[in-house]
């Protein structure tokens, strides 16, 4: 369908039908229950946002509802450590796929202490090392960077996760101390935790996500403000990444069915950019055995099929 096609179509009733069909199919995956908080959390929430880069932002099912972002803050985090750092990011961090689980430690040992790339686990808490050594206080800083994105102040990390994350964290607390004795995290490695943690933790919704991102569609350039969040090189970049390595290691069929640059986290968000069109969130928190959202990935399959998304 092209970009004229569209404009046309009605969009909100199509996403409202997708958010009833994923409702009426069989109950597959299991809810992230490595924390309490997250365990609890009501399994049958189904929602589902597209914000276009021309301002137009549609909703369907319970797309104002709050969940835990989780590793979609590793594109938040991602985008500031960039402005920040600089090229000199990917001497710290690579950009290949990983071809493991998203929180595996042994890759990261024999190619010393260097992350794949920026949306494993490994990778994000070198990223929050940039960021704990840039700010003076960074879980402020990410903070304030995601409600200026999204328009609006009544965002928040959750407290609850937060601790949970922390009490349960020895995976991460172990890659960080392995990157440390490599000499790749400069900054004090609880300190480094504790932003890591703290990200996981924040609480969206499919609304706030979808509008917080259109940059990432749109060259680097909120569409709504006309500010420059990031460069257009950087916005690419992030998008190949994402493209490569969001899925984690389902990323290569999500490429292969969907084909767009997309994101996933634990508590059941799936964020997918549509460059020069916009940005979909969906959110069902039952995972799929790579952690990644059953009914997420069946509407945005839906959606990217109706539409003709795929950037392949
Ligand atoms: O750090 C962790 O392992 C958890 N907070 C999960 C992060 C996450 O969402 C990984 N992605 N799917």
């Amino acid at each position: 369908m092209d970009w004229t096609v569209k404009q046309r179509f009605d969009i909100e009733p199509f996403l409202k039908q997708l958010v009833s069909e994923a409702r009426a199919l069989p109950v597959s995956g299991k809810v992230a229950d490595y924390i309490p908080a997250l365990a609890r959390v009501n399994p049958e929430q189904v929602g589902l946002a597209l914000a276009t880069v021309d301002g137009k932002l549609y909703c369907a099912g319970n797309a104002t509802v709050g969940f835990s972002i989780q590793s979609l803050s590793k594109i938040f985090g991602l985008v500031m450590a960039m402005n920040r750092a600089g090229d000199s990011l990917w001497q710290r961090v690579h950009m290949e796929p990983s071809g493991l689980p998203f929180n595996s430690i042994v890759q990261l040992d024999y190619e010393h202490g260097i992350p794949r790339n920026p949306f494993i686990n490994a990778g994000a808490i070198l990223i929050a090392d940039v960021l704990v050594s840039h700010y003076s206080a960074s879980r402020q800083a990410l903070i304030s960077f995601i409600r200026q994105l999204a328009g609006c102040e009544q965002i928040f990390a959750d407290d609850d996760v937060f601790q949970s994350e922390r009490q349960h964290g020895s995976r991460n607390a172990a890659m960080a101390y392995l990157m440390k004795s490599f000499g790749n995290i400069e900054a004090d490695v609880e300190k480094v935790l504790a932003h890591y943690f703290y990200q996981c933790s924040v609480n969206m919704s499919c609304k706030q996500l979808a509008s917080s991102l259109t940059f990432l569609a749109n060259r680097g350039v909120q569409p709504l403000t006309e500010k420059v969040v990031c460069s257009r090189r950087d916005a690419h970049r992030v998008n190949a990444i994402l493209s490569t390595s969001g899925m984690y290691d389902q990323s290569g069929e999500f490429a292969f069915t969907v084909g767009l640059p997309a994101k996933s986290g634990v508590g059941g968000g799936i964020v997918a950019i549509v460059p020069g069109y916009g940005v979909i969130c969906a959110w069902s928190p039952r995972l799929n055995n790579f952690g990644n959202s059953c009914l997420g990935m069946h509407m945005i399959t839906g959606i990217a099929e109706q539409l003709g998304l795929s950037v392949y």
